[in-house]
């Protein structure tokens, strides 16, 4: 089952990054399939951490074209980035404790990617892109 499918509202409309964001879709979609197979110890940590390297080289990335394009809300985006993989770090911990509630995780996931992707990267899109 798929939990985000790509829509063009993730588009930035830069063509490597609007690959990197259906990277970051395949890895969540996979997870969330993982999470919904029981495997917190193993499969689930793996791709949490495969998602934190992915997320990371994408960020890295956006971060260079905002700031090449002097964008105005550089520092705000940037501090969403830190939070966002703050928050991987603290899910990886949290299974690494044996806490496997499937449901909040799920939650989680879908917010991590939906929410950030409305209230940065969309207005990165409309400010530098259209
Ligand atoms: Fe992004
Ligand atoms: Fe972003």
């Amino acid at each position: 089952m798929t939990l985000i499918e790509w829509s063009p509202q993730f588009s930035l409309g830069v063509a490597e990054l609007d690959n990197e964001h259906r990277d970051l879709l395949q890895i969540i979609n996979r997870l969330y399939e993982q999470i919904q197979s029981g495997h917190y110890q193993t499969t689930v940590i793996d791709a949490l951490e495969e998602l934190h390297g992915s997320a990371a080289n994408h960020f890295a990335h956006e971060e260079e074209i905002m700031r090449n394009r002097h964008y105005a809300k550089f520092d705000e985006h940037h501090a969403d980035h830190r939070r966002l993989l703050a928050e991987i770090t603290a899910m990886i911990h949290q299974c690494q404790d044996g806490i496997d509630d499937d449901e909040a995780m799920a939650k989680w996931l879908y917010e991590w990617f939906s929410h950030h992707s409305k209230t940065h990267d969309a207005p990165l899109h409309q400010l530098l892109f259209v």
